[in-house]
Formats: C-alpha cells, structure tokens, sequence
C-alpha cells in the first residue's frame, strides 16, 4: 500500500542532481547523513516515507499458538485477582516503581496520537490532606444531597461512605488530569480528540501497571473534582478525570464480596 513512496537512496538517483560544485557539497553531507543514522542503528531500510512522513518497520513479537494460550491465561488470571482497596498501609514505595507505571500508561493509544494527559504525583503530606479534606467535603454533599435512592442502594455492598482516609495514608496519590485542548505559544487554542476515551484508555493501562507491580489502588472519583484542578495549581486546558491512591494494602484488608459478569454475558459472537 505504500508503494513508490520509499526514500530513494541509491547513489545513481542523488548524482542526477550533481552538476555543480554546491550539488557535491550537498550530497557529500547527505551521505554523512545517511551513516550517521547507520551508526545510530537506524539503517534507511528500517523506514518509509508516506507522504512525506516516516514510518517506522514495526515488528511485533511472534508467539506460537501455545505460548499465546498460556500468556492470555497468565494475564486473565493476574487481572482477575485485582481488587479495588479502600484500606492503605503507609510503608514508603521507591519513586521509579511510581514512575515505572506512569511511563506503562502513558504507552496508551490516543486520538490523533495528542496523548491529552497529565498525571500528576502527590506525596507532599500538606497536598495529600488538603486533598482528602476537600474530597470528604464533595463526597458528604454526594451521599447527603446528590447521591439518588437507587444510587445510594447501589453502593451499599460496597461499604464507603464520605470518609477518605486512604487519601493520607497511601504514600502516593496519582491525580489523572485530561486535557480537552492544547495553547500554543501564542495563545491559541488546539482541540484535542476523543480525550475521555484516550484518557480512560490511559487511565486503565495504569490500574493494571499497578497492579502488575504488586500495589494496590482505588480508583477514586470524589465529584465534582475541580478542587484538584486549584490544589494542584493545574493550567486553565486541564480537567482533573481520577484521583488514585497507590501503595501496598493495610497488613489486614477486606474486599466486597462482589462477582463479575461471566464471558456469557459480557460476549455476543456474530
Ligand atoms: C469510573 C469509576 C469511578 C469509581 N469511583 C469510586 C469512588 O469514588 N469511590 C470508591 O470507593 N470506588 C469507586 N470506584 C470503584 C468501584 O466501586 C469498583 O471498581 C467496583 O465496585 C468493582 O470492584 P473491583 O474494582 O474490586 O473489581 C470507581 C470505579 C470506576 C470505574
């Protein structure tokens, strides 16, 4: 499909060009060039250019039918034991774990590849308490005002309610911003595309990274969530989308007692 489009490379098409003393020059740097990228590890044949723009040779990892099996087994079998954990123990975690995971999310696809988010680090303890205050405050109003009947029953088998303090406890709060749009250096304003599902794309890739480093997290949504956005002094284009306390469990923790759907409702095969 992307046929005559390659970079031409062979020597006979640049010395087409050569009929002058500035000509040599040029092709004498190009070829500078061209090891260079060589040196690099970058050899020419490892790209095209579509349009003008390069496309990588992308070679994915070849697994045999067995081994893919038994890889989407071993994936299935660590997702399913994930837990949502409202019970933190406050032992200290190393920042590059913490980064580690941050750098898995932010591998997600994204909307015209925009990449429209910002995840945000707190251990600060003045943040995490000012955060938490500001959290039990919105949730009150959410479960004595906002909160539907059928809502409130809803949640009953989980059993929060507006007190947060996993919000201190945890070492490490991630505060997942999306951003709806970009400014330029001049001031202007550039729409980013389908934000919420690159973000929740984003924002899913990094619940599994946690819990892949053997952490917990809850995915925390205490709306509305502006009062992240002043906190955290975030720039006027950013929305905060989640709120993620991360660390290891209380030493003695307890999980609703929930299921999940099976593969028959959750799958139709046409
Ligand atoms: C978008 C979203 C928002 C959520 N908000 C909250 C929240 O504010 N507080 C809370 O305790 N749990 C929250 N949860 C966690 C859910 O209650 C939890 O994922 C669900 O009960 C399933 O449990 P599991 O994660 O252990 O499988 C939220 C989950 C999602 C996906």
């Amino acid at each position: 499909m992307y046929s005559q489009k390659k970079y031409q490379t062979s020597l006979g098409d640049i010395m087409t060009f050569s009929n002058d003393n500035l000509s040599c020059i040029k092709i004498a740097w190009f070829l500078v060039f061209l090891n260079s990228e060589k040196k690099h590890n970058m050899a020419i044949d490892n790209y095209i250019l579509v349009e003008g723009f390069k496309h990588l040779k992308y070679n994915p990892v070849i697994y045999t039918a067995n081994e893919m099996m038994e890889r989407s087994k071993n994936y299935f079998e660590l997702m399913h034991k994930r837990r949502s954990v409202r019970e933190f123990s406050d032992k200290e975690i190393p920042i590059e774990i913490i980064q580690n995971i941050i750098k898995t999310a932010a591998t997600a696809p994204s909307g015209a590849n925009k990449q429209p988010w910002t995840f945000c680090v707190v251990k600060n303890a003045e943040i995490k308490r000012k955060i938490r205050l500001a959290a039990e405050e919105e949730e009150r109003k959410s479960y004595d005002e906002r909160m539907s009947e059928t809502w409130l029953e809803d949640l009953k088998k989980l059993g929060t309610d507006a007190n947060k303090p996993f919000l201190e406890k945890a070492p490490y709060l991630i505060v997942v911003f999306k951003r709806p749009f970009e400014v330029d250096a001049n001031g202007n304003k550039h729409q980013n595309y389908y934000v919420n599902e690159s973000v929740g794309l984003a924002c899913g890739i990094l619940i599994s990274a946690i819990h892949n480093a053997g952490l917990v997290t809850l995915t925390h949504t205490p709306s509305p969530m502006r009062f992240l956005e002043k906190i955290l002094d975030r720039p006027k284009n950013e929305r905060a989308f989640l709120l993620l306390p991360v660390g290891y469990g209380a030493a003695e923790m307890y999980v609703p007692d929930i299921c999940r759907k099976s593969l028959d409702e959750v799958v139709k095969m046409y």
